[in-house]
């Protein structure tokens, strides 16, 4: 069995309300997408293993720009997870929703470095109009981009709030609904971390950041 994935170094690297505020690609990164209080920034702050790199609530909307994280593993492996804010019931003005959808789908389809998506699901709710939305989009960015194909990872979160014996059926019902493997997990207990790590390595070890483009190369004499 593969040694467990250790991050030895996490850092906060930027806030972006704005497209044009991203910070050059360069490592590969993975972006963790669902609706408002799923639970991405809890867990993003368990694959780290640190209680508050990024900040959580319990009030839907905490996340309100994308926020870009940078990771080092034990083994060397470097990289940048990217917490998406969340969308669907937020509490927010219409002009703002349809600014943070903009910047959402700009990210998505555009960052040739994207070399994964973890959708977050909660395990009692199962994917929604909106999460299905998500996977549309981000299947119609397939191939326009140049970079490789972007698989969706989807995560039933808060598995800890449903009985043990439940777990399995739910994530099996999830799968089926979904078309995908589901990756259950919890904040609170930690499961899943190991088996999402697994999935995300093979994304990073594999995924190398493609060449820039050869007009951003220095001319040759
Ligand atoms: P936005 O930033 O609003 O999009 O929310 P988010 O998806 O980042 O959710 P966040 O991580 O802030 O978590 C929302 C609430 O759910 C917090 O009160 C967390 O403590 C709780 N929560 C998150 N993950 C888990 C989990 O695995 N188990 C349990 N029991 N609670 C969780
Ligand atoms: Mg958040």
């Amino acid at each position: 069995m593969k040694p467990e994935l250790r991050i030895v170094e996490a850092s906060f690297v930027a806030g972006v309300a704005e497209q044009d505020q991203l910070p050059p690609p360069a490592l590969a990164e993975i972006a963790f997408a669902g609706r408002s209080n799923v639970g991405k920034s809890s867990l993003l702050n368990t694959l780290v293993g640190r209680k508050n790199l990024v900040r959580t609530g319990s009030t839907p909307g905490t996340t309100r720009q994308l926020n870009l994280f940078h990771v080092r593993a034990a083994d060397g492996l470097e990289a940048v997870l990217v917490d998406l804010p969340g969308y669907g019931f937020a509490k927010r003005a219409k002009h703002e929703k349809s600014r943070w959808g903009a910047l959402i789908e700009g990210y998505l389809s555009k960052r040739v470095t994207l070399r994964a998506v973890v959708l977050l699901v909660d395990v009692r709710r199962g994917p929604e109009h909106e999460e299905k939305e998500l996977v549309t989009y981000v299947e119609s960015t397939q191939g326009k981009a140049s970079r490789p194909k972007v698989p969706i990872i989807m995560v039933a979160t808060k598995i800890d709030k449903i009985p043990r014996a439940q777990r399995k059926p739910a994530l099996a019902r999830l799968a089926a609904d979904a078309g995908c493997r589901v990756v259950g997990f919890s904040a609170e207990t930690g499961e899943g971390k190991e088996e999402l790590w697994g999935l995300l390595r093979g994304r990073l070890v594999m995924g190398t950041p493609s060449p820039p483009d050869v007009g951003d190369l220095p001319q040759l004499a």
